[in-house]
């Protein structure tokens, strides 16, 4: 198989990605109905392969979950909350998948429980074929956990870079010309917004403006998944970062109520913003790429708004302050 490349962002999605109304319309569900008319069934099945899957519990992961063991996927759910996880493997085992899924309790935003996640999951031996880092919420208010990270930050950014670190070997182990590995970065839209403030990457200064830090944490994201897309080159491992458009989850309630309430009859459902998801981790053409961020199967721009192009250095910087705050400095790359 020749090395993937960038995927090619067709020109019509050039265009789309460039105009406020229609690439915002794009988001909601008319956006989905008219793009998925031109897509071929999913023929691929998932049969022996382990996919770890974050936030697993709620919208577009518990979406993604179901979707992924109806293609006999073989899961590792990762979440918080044990009794959540329970019932979840429960009704996925009784849904006939082909392996019951096993669980992993982890508080994402603690790069501690982080490190333990992953300590646990090296242990076992079994192959990692793909990693979809999908937990992720928007915080109205600034807080801090325990180890001294704003929360947006730390569970938008740091924990998927810290996962995605320890676990790289494994998935370079696990993957192989004809059956590749991949990582999958769910990021969002709102990322189109800004660049990156790595003076202020702790969201600390001024009045905290929560969807502002969740942006900057999926530029972040972004970035990240542009960087190992590049490293990973020469591997057999994939790395794409999608959007799910706007889709009604109990996050977007919760976090963006107003937002809600003005959109929901336009909004997508669970299964239709996971569908990327699913498709990047399943379709054979999604791993002929690399590097891509995706909406609705299709490649898109990262950069359409001036101020929002992030200098190679600066991503250096940002990968520098990422190591520092995740404990990895001095560490190899993969
Ligand atoms: N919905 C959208 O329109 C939209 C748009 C753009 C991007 N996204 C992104 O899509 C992803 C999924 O969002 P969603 O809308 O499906 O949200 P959701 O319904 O709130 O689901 C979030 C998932 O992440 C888990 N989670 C949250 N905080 C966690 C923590 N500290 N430690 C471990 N797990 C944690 C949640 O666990 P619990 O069940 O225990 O709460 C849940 O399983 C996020 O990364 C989000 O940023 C969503």
């Amino acid at each position: 198989m020749p090395t993937p490349q960038s995927p090619k962002i067709s020109f019509l999605n050039r265009v789309m990605d460039r105009t406020v109304v229609p690439g915002m319309l794009s988001f909601a569900r008319p956006g989905y109905a008219l793009r998925r008319l031109c897509w071929k069934p999913l023929e691929e099945r998932l049969d022996g392969r382990r996919v770890v899957i974050t936030g697993p519990t709620s919208g577009l992961g518990l979406a993604t979950t179901h979707a992924l063991a109806d293609l006999g996927a073989s899961l590792v759910l990762v979440g918080r909350d044990r009794g959540k996880l329970e019932k979840l493997a429960e009704e996925v085992a009784g849904e006939g998948a082909s392996e019951a899924p096993t669980i992993e309790v982890a508080e994402l935003s603690l790069m501690s429980e982080v490190r333990d996640l992953a300590d646990r999951l090296l242990a076992d031996p079994g192959p990692i074929h793909t990693l979809i880092n999908n937990a992720g919420a928007l915080f109205n208010e600034r807080d801090v956990t325990s180890e001294g990270n704003e929360r947006s930050l730390a569970l938008n950014l740091l924990s998927p870079f810290l996962l995605t670190r320890l676990l790289l070997p494994r998935l370079v182990e696990s993957a192989t010309e004809t059956d590749p590995g991949r990582i999958i970065n769910v990021s969002s839209g709102g990322m189109y917004t800004t660049g990156i403030s790595l003076s202020d990457l702790q969201n600390e200064r001024g009045e905290y403006n929560g969807p502002g830090a969740y942006a900057r944490a999926k530029r972040g994201q972004l970035i990240l998944t542009e960087r190992w897309a590049r490293e990973l080159a020469d591997s057999h491992v994939v790395v794409h970062a999608m959007h799910p458009g706007w889709a009604d989850t109990p996050g977007v309630r919760t976090s963006l109520p107003t937002f809600f309430k003005v959109t929901k009859s336009i909004l997508r459902s669970p299964e239709e913003g996971a569908d990327t998801i699913v498709w990047l981790a399943a379709a054979a053409e999604a791993a002929q790429s690399t590097g891509g961020f995706w909406l609705d199967r299709a490649p898109h721009l990262t950069e359409v708004l001036p101020k929002t192009h992030v200098s190679q250095t600066r991503r250096e910087q940002l990968w520098e302050a990422l190591e520092e705050l995740t404990g990895l400095v001095g560490t190899s790359r993969d």
